[in-house]
């Protein structure tokens, strides 16, 4: 069977990257949601604690691993009623979202629905099987038989945030139509209204939105912004044990893994809630400086209640935006890489050092959208 994946859309970002970098000042790059801040020394220090590693891995996640998910859930999702059978590590979240189509026995004919605006994986998961993609935010219209949902909270690229009520919601078309529902939550603990410091964002697992019932659902979250540890590959899954029981089977067959020092090194992340806070007002503060200067410049800002992004349009196509950001020697990204519904937004992220937030400012004041 030839494989039919989506075209990488990042290619046509290549010219606008020429312009940017011929800005006399050098390019700010925010394109990329790749973190820019150290990985906190207590992580590292796990890490290296742990390189006598010559046992194979276990695939579940050492006990002590599953603690510490499962401690996670109970401290800052509001789910304290799971167990190690109900969670698994990753080796970040991208291969379990590209793979979970596959492992589900997934094929042609099969329906995947993803968000209107969505993180490309998901349909690239469903090309691997060749099954059809429906992009909609509206549980109403998701099809009968559809066999996999994805949703996203915090959203990427719009920064949306799911109420528990929403959440309920898809949970309930799910169960109706009989598919599973994954829920990608990795950008959790980045929620910039202050009633998500106390709590992270609602969780499709909170009891609110399964009623207590986890069948079918599947929680999947990353390490990769909120400790920074994009480079390390670690995330992991929570929900239902037979779901949790049945890909736990398909990765030991395949090896898939993370490596022993790197689920020591989680262990460390899943314990601290310290750094996870103090990047995250690294991060606020950059938002706080950005924002206002895109508004100042004429953008609108939409959504982006959560997540390391801004959402903004300047009421003209979005690669016009993007090439007057260039000219800027600022780097962003058309929405229209993220769905079809919109031609005019682009998407800003905040993974910048403070010195180019700040020159990016300062660029911005010399121009009006
Ligand atoms: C919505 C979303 N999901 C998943 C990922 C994958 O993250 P990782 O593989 O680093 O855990 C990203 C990365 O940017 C993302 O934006």
């Amino acid at each position: 069977m030839a494989l039919s994946l989506p075209d990488w859309p990042w290619d046509a970002l290549a010219p606008y990257a020429v312009r940017a970098r011929a800005h006399p000042q050098g390019v700010i790059d925010l394109s990329v949601g790749s973190p820019v801040d150290p990985t906190p020394a207590i992580i590292r220090e796990s890490l290296s604690a742990a390189t006598d590693a010559h046992a194979y891995p276990l695939t579940a996640g050492t006990p002590a691993l599953a603690g510490g998910i499962v401690d996670w859930f109970g401290r800052r999702r509001g789910v304290d009623d799971l167990s190690a059978a109900n969670v698994m590590p990753t080796i970040g979240s991208k291969e379990f979202i590209a793979g979970l189509a596959l492992w589900l026995g997934l094929g042609p004919g099969d329906i995947v629905v993803q968000p209107s605006l969505a993180y490309p994986t998901y349909a690239v998961g469903a090309a691997l099987v060749g099954a059809t993609v429906v992009s909609s935010d509206d549980p109403v219209e998701w099809p009968e038989g559809t066999r996999l949902v994805w949703i996203n909270s915090p959203g990427n690229p719009n920064g949306r945030i799911l109420s528990v009520e929403q959440l309920a919601a898809a949970v309930a078309r799910a169960r109706e139509i009989g598919a599973v529902i994954a829920s990608d939550e990795c950008y959790a603990e980045l929620g910039w209204d202050d009633e998500f410091d106390a709590v992270a964002t609602p969780s499709i697992l909170d009891p609110r939105v399964t009623g207590g019932n986890r069948t079918s659902v599947l929680c999947v979250c990353s390490l990769s912004k909120q400790s920074n540890l994009a480079g390390y590959r670690v995330g992991f899954v929570a929900g239902s044990s037979d779901l949790i029981g049945r890909l736990l089977t398909v990765r030991k067959h395949l090896g898939i893994v993370p490596p022993a020092p790197i689920q020591a090194a989680m262990i460390a992340a899943l314990a601290d809630d310290t750094h996870v806070r103090a990047q995250k007002a690294v991060y606020r503060s950059r938002r706080d400086r950005l924002r206002p200067a895109l508004e100042r410049a004429g953008l609108r800002i939409d959504h982006s209640e959560g997540g390391l992004y801004l959402w903004a349009t300047a009421g003209q196509d979005a690669w016009a935006t993007v090439g007057r950001m260039a000219d800027l020697g600022i780097l962003v990204v058309p929405g229209t890489f993220y769905g079809a519904e919109t031609s005019q937004h682009v998407r800003i992220a905040l993974t910048a050092s403070d010195a180019a937030i700040d020159s990016a400012v300062d660029r911005l004041t010399t121009v009006h959208f």
